[in-house]
């Protein structure tokens, strides 16, 4: 199983970058996938182009509030996890957890203890997790993204995007996360920037994602790039990338 995460400044990407690596993913048989919506503002079920599930943080607050009657034979616990199994099932080669909006950040907490409890078990069911985190850097303290196989950084290309990269970088060593590699993705919509070897970046950018007017009309139109036609550039980059890293 590989954990893929990606971080990044706010609107750097991440969930565009993600979804992208989902239906690469899939696409190539690369299945199954588990991604995982961990901004608490959540829109990676539209930028796929499904219905959202129920998050977990509504999961949960329904079971501890005692809105279902526990079946007998179970307990709370296996309940929830019942729940979440529910929840997350899609039908497109994929499952989708959302982790949800919490009132305080005690929620959010007890939510972080139960996925590290269920995550164990559940992503064993998967050759690959897909995480799409929230922008700043709080995140990658929580436990939900401590392991890492490989986090892509989305960075436009302007000083405060790279600088925020840098941190980001700089983050997990003095968490001591444990990230296999880090690989920087440079994506330049909004940009025109033919050439950006005169930016200096704190990584080597391992690819630029360009400007995509399918990607743009999309998202303005709330469609989802599941079904982006097979010969989309942005579609071709990430999966030539990606596939370097499957198959070295
Ligand atoms: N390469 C691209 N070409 C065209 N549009 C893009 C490209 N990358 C991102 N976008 C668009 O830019 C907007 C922001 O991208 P996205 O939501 O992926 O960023 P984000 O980092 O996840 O933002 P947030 O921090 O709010 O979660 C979206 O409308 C998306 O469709
Ligand atoms: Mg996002």
């Amino acid at each position: 199983m590989m954990r893929i995460g990606v971080a990044g400044k706010g609107g750097t990407g991440k969930t565009t970058l993600a979804t992208l690596i989902i239906v690469a993913l899939l696409r190539n048989n690369h299945r199954p996938v588990l991604a995982i919506d961990a901004d608490p503002n959540s829109n990676l079920a539209e930028t796929l182009g499904v219905v959202a599930p129920k998050s977990l943080v509504e999961i949960v607050d329904e079971v501890t509030r005692n809105k279902y009657s526990i079946p007998s034979g179970m307990d709370k616990t296996q309940y929830l996890e019942f729940q979440i199994r529910e929840a997350i099932t899609e039908d497109e080669g994929f499952d989708l957890l959302v982790m949800g909006k919490t009132e305080g950040p005690g929620c959010y907490c007890y939510c972080n203890h139960l996925l590290r409890e269920h995550m164990e078990r559940l992503q064993r069911n998967y050759a690959f997790i897909v995480l799409d985190n929230e922008a700043g850097l709080e995140h990658l303290s929580r436990r939900t993204s401590r392991q890492l196989d490989l986090l892509f950084i989305t960075a436009l290309p302007d000083r405060v995007s790279l600088l925020s990269a840098q941190r980001i970088c700089e983050m997990t060593e003095r968490l001591e996360l444990e990230i296999g590699e880090i690989k920087l993705v440079l994506n330049q919509y909004g940009k025109n920037f033919p050439q950006c070897s005169y930016v200096s970046t704190p990584l080597p950018v391992f690819f630029t994602l360009p400007f995509d007017e399918e990607i743009w009309q999309r998202s303005l139109n709330g469609k989802g790039l599941l079904d982006l036609p097979e010969d989309s550039n942005s579609y071709q980059v990430v999966w030539s990338n990606l596939k370097k890293i499957l198959t070295p």
